[in-house]
């Protein structure tokens, strides 16, 4: 059977995936990205991981039709399915509220190896993941902004470092996308018309508002 393309957003994703990794897929949902991972021979092993009993049940299936070998299938929250002898390498978070994210990793001592590559897409509020990840001692190291159907996304890497820093209003919304690429323009572009809809009401969102004009027009 023909193998099943990766919209953009997951593409992304996956191609943070480092080759060879022992991937989980935490949220996996139809586990297309570890199924594809798995196919295309980028990786060795895989867990998908779902809080949800359907969504873990439609995975199966999915890795059924396209005889996916190498794939673990554990029921549970976060990143509690995954032990220690499971040596996973990379950790996929993707689909989810910043929020959510930022609470998966908060519950996880796991999270806390340094040599852990965290690939985090948050669907909502990155700003929050972005600062509650310095203030817990992780740091990113890449962020991409990229189109997918239409829409705009935010995808990044991050790892933990130990180190707790406070972060800026700015930061948060900026991370680390790289403003010469008119993707990560089109999706501040974004967050600028959300803060104007909050803006009128909220002074320090107006400072922010100004702030984020004034670095678009900077770079462009
Ligand atoms: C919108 S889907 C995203 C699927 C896939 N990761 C993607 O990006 O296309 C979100 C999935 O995350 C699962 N989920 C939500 N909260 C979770 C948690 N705390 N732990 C594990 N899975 C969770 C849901 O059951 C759902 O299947």
């Amino acid at each position: 059977m023909r193998l099943f393309s990766l919209d953009e957003r997951l593409l992304t994703c996956a191609g943070l995936v480092r080759d060879g990794a022992r991937l989980a897929d935490i949220g996996s949902d139809h586990a297309y990205l570890p199924v594809w991972l798995l196919k295309t021979g980028k990786i060795s092993f895989a867990i998908a991981s779902d809080i949800g009993e359907n969504p873990l049940e439609t995975g199966r299936q999915i890795a059924e039709k396209y005889k996916a070998e190498n794939i673990d299938f554990r029921l549970g929250a976060g990143l509690d399915t995954i032990r220690d002898e499971d040596n996973i390498t990379d950790v996929v978070i993707a689909g989810m509220g910043g929020e959510v994210i930022a609470e998966i990793l908060s519950r996880s001592g796991l999270a806390k190896n340094p040599e852990l590559n965290l690939i985090l897409q948050p669907m909502t509020r990155s700003d929050e993941l972005v600062g509650f990840l310095y203030e817990n001692g992780f740091e990113l190291k890449e962020q991409i902004a990229l189109n997918s159907k239409g829409r705009s996304y935010t995808v990044m890497t991050a790892r933990y470092c130990g180190k707790k820093i406070s972060t800026s209003s700015l930061f948060r919304i900026v991370g680390k996308l790289d403003m010469s690429d008119p993707e990560s323009v089109r999706y501040i572009g974004k967050k600028i018309k959300d803060l104007e809809n909050k803006s009128r009401a909220d002074d320090s969102a107006r400072a922010l508002l100004n702030e984020l004009r004034l670095m678009i027009n900077e770079n462009n």
